[in-house]
């Protein structure tokens, strides 16, 4: 009779079951993990001192093997769990199998992933604050620089460029707060859950918490082994940042074009065509532009994962792996690259200006001068309107409108209207909070700069 669990496994089940390809980069947590965990079991009398010695001293050595890159996968180590505990018993001997006492593998897997989450939202939140720091600097060299503010990608009303750039900054400011949250969600460690029920043993679960920098424990065992939520956050919050990172993108892209002619990116992030020799394409905008989709499906992908799995431990939670691993790189690099790009991009004071000299974007000054002088905004909004039509037709600019053309078309309007067309004042008019008058730009700046100050920026 042959064994239900004895049966050599066919190498295209393994190829399918196996996840050590991609699992691998949990070792460092893992060994982390276990050796807490075998320094719990000494404490709380469950192996003797001289068995924790030996566990130590063997994974030290697998650390050793494993930062030089000498360790050998062998052909049966399903995951990256298996193949430590493999080697730790071929170095340190039977001992070895000791360390797998009061844990499973269902506790530890889900431990080792909030540790990697944990560790790359704080790696995240750096490459946030470094990047929000660049934006109040490029800000802070371009104050007063105008240009227009679009709605529909059609000219609205002229702003200055810093609170353009800043308003990237407060996007920015939320994703770190969505990767704090991430901080709190991987805060209850999982291991001591066993498979599922609890162990047979009397652990000390806070004493491993502790000893990896977790808050508290899981306070259900069937919920400690389930949950990935803490997965879905950082899926979330890195989905939401990576799409941030592509309306960036995005915009570069299209001031670097010819026809708006805004922006330049240094060398460094752009490529030239090998057939036409006048073209600089932007090619790391364009990249940070096209990455965000596939975060976002990373996020999708993990939510039709765990939808309908019932309690507690299912083989499909394996599946959190990948996208979760490539999602890390993914924002990481766009992050880095985002800020060096940034830092080395070059404005062009001339043709933005001149985009935002364009009078026709005061028409809502205008109408509000009207409401000024009692018209209902609404009614404004058409004499104003029709002021634009008529200097159309005439072929004018609305200041070249003559004080009897005026009075004709709009009599509520007196003397001010033409002072209002001056650029400047357009700007400085928007006086109020979160406006880009300068006062107001500057009263942001200096939020700003508490901002990244109070999160350690
Ligand atoms: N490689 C597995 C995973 O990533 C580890 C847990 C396996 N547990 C089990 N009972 N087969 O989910």
């Amino acid at each position: 009779m042959s064994g239900r669990f004895t049966d050599p496994q066919d190498p295209l089940f393994q190829a399918l079951n196996s996840s050590i390809r991609f699992d691998y980069r949990l070792a460092p947590y893992d060994l982390e993990q276990s050796r807490a965990h075998a320094r719990m079991l000494a404490r709380s009398g469950i192996i003797s001192d001289e068995d924790l010695t030996e566990l130590e001293r063997g994974l030290d050595a697998v650390c050793e093997e494993i930062d030089a890159d000498t360790f050998v996968v062998a052909e049966d180590d399903e995951d990256i769990h298996m193949a430590i505990e493999r080697r730790l018993t071929e170095i340190a001997g039977p001992v070895g199998g000791k360390l797998h006492t009061a844990r499973s593998r269902n506790d530890q897997v889900a431990t080792d992933v909030a540790m990697l989450v944990r560790a790359h939202s704080l790696e995240a939140k750096e490459l946030l604050q470094r990047l929000m720091a660049t934006l109040i600097s490029l800000a802070e060299r371009h104050m007063d620089w105008r240009l227009p503010g679009y709605t529909h990608l059609q000219r609205a009303q002229p702003v200055y460029l810093s609170h353009h750039l800043l308003a990237y900054f407060w996007k920015f400011r939320r994703d770190l707060q969505r990767f704090n949250f991430c901080m709190t969600t991987t805060d209850d460690l999982p291991l001591g859950a066993g498979a599922l029920a609890g162990v047979n043993f009397d652990t000390s679960r806070m004493f491993v918490a502790q000893e990896l920098g977790f808050g508290g424990i899981a306070e259900n065992s069937l919920d400690a082994v389930s949950n990935r939520d803490f997965v879905l956050d950082y899926l979330s919050a890195a989905a939401t940042c990576a799409t941030h990172l592509s309306q960036l993108g995005a915009e570069i892209v299209l001031w670097s074009t010819q026809e708006f002619g805004f922006c330049e990116v240094s060398d460094a992030f752009a490529s030239g065509s090998s057939l036409m020799p006048q073209k600089k394409n932007p090619d790391a905008a364009e990249l940070l532009r096209a990455k965000a989709p596939r975060v976002a499906a990373h996020l999708v992908a993990l939510h039709g994962v765990l939808h309908g799995l019932p309690l507690t431990y299912n083989k499909d939670l394996q599946e959190d792996k990948e996208p979760l691993f490539d999602t890390v790189d993914t924002l990481e690099l766009c992050l880095r690259v985002a800020a060096e790009m940034l830092e080395g991009v070059s404005f062009n004071r001339e043709a933005m200006e001149a985009a935002a000299s364009d009078e026709f974007i005061a028409a809502t000054d205008v109408a509000d001068l009207l409401v000024r002088r009692g018209v209902p905004f609404r009614e404004a909004h058409g004499i104003v309107g029709g002021l634009v039509r008529a200097a159309v037709d005439r072929g004018k600019l609305l200041s070249e409108l003559t004080e009897e053309e005026l009075r004709e078309l709009a009599p509520q309007l007196d003397g001010q209207f033409y002072e209002l067309l001056d650029e400047r004042a357009i700007l400085e008019s928007k006086v109020s909070d979160g406006g880009t008058a300068m006062a107001r730009v500057r009263d942001q700046l200096a939020q700003a700069r508490q901002v990244l100050r109070e999160a350690g920026g």
